[in-house]
């Protein structure tokens, strides 16, 4: 099972309710996981059940493999917070309500709370990390200082991957889609008005640099 997280009823490839994410999250918290259903390779090709106790486990996160020995219970959002230090996606719900621990797997928005790391294994993390590297901000973290879209900012990251992902398929989006689109995450700062503001401005801002030649990752 590939885990994702609501994007909003238009098109493109994150089109899935946040009715249909909880109907499918429930899979995705099950103790020893038969491997071989719905996983990538290289487990898929086993065919066999790993754990309960720790098994290795190799995440490709912000483009680096990163080796792990793991319970096939740990979610991927443990994995990185408690085991790997990558902080940026937090954990509020745990439970795949508000969206604070969206990170991307292989480009799709997911709530890291309820996708097992060992799901991951195979496929491309991608954390908020990865967006501000050597110090300079994505074009949606700028536009989200510029319009003051937070207040206390825990649901700030997950906000920023939820808003990369639904600007992939959605570059000039209306205010309407960008409030559906952003569906799956809560801000109990209720700053939704100012995170809008900011997607508009960031989806102009990327338009015109994609013109210009620049690409964002
Ligand atoms: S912490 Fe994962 S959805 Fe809330
Ligand atoms: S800024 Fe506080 S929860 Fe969104």
């Amino acid at each position: 099972m590939k885990t994702k997280r609501g994007q909003g009823p238009e098109k493109g490839t994150g089109n899935v309710s946040r009715r249909d994410f909880l109907r499918g999250a429930g899979v995705a918290v099950s103790g020893t996981l038969l491997v071989g259903e719905s996983m990538a390779e290289p487990a898929e090709a086993s065919g066999q059940a790993r754990g309960p106790g720790e098994v290795p486990v190799t995440l490709r996160i912000n483009g680096e493999a990163r080796q792990l020995d793991l319970e096939p219970r740990v979610t991927l959002l443990d994995a990185l917070r408690d085991r790997l230090g990558i902080t940026g996606a937090k954990k509020v719900c745990d439970r795949a309500t508000c969206g604070a621990c969206t990170v991307l797997l292989d480009d799709e928005p997911v709530y890291a709370c309820t996708v097992l790391a060992i799901e991951a294994e195979g496929h491309n993390v991608t954390t908020i990390e990865h967006f501000s590297k050597g110090g300079q901000l994505h074009p949606v973290m700028k536009a989200f200082v510029d319009h003051d879209a937070q207040q206390c900012g825990f649901c700030t990251p997950g906000f920023v991957m939820a808003s990369i992902a639904f600007l992939k398929n959605h570059p000039n989006p209306s205010l309407e889609e960008v409030e559906k689109g952003l569906g799956g995450n809560l801000c109990r700062c209720g700053t939704y008005h100012g995170i809008r503001l900011a997607v508009l401005e960031a989806a102009k801002t990327m338009t015109a640099q994609d013109e210009g030649g620049s690409i964002h990752g």
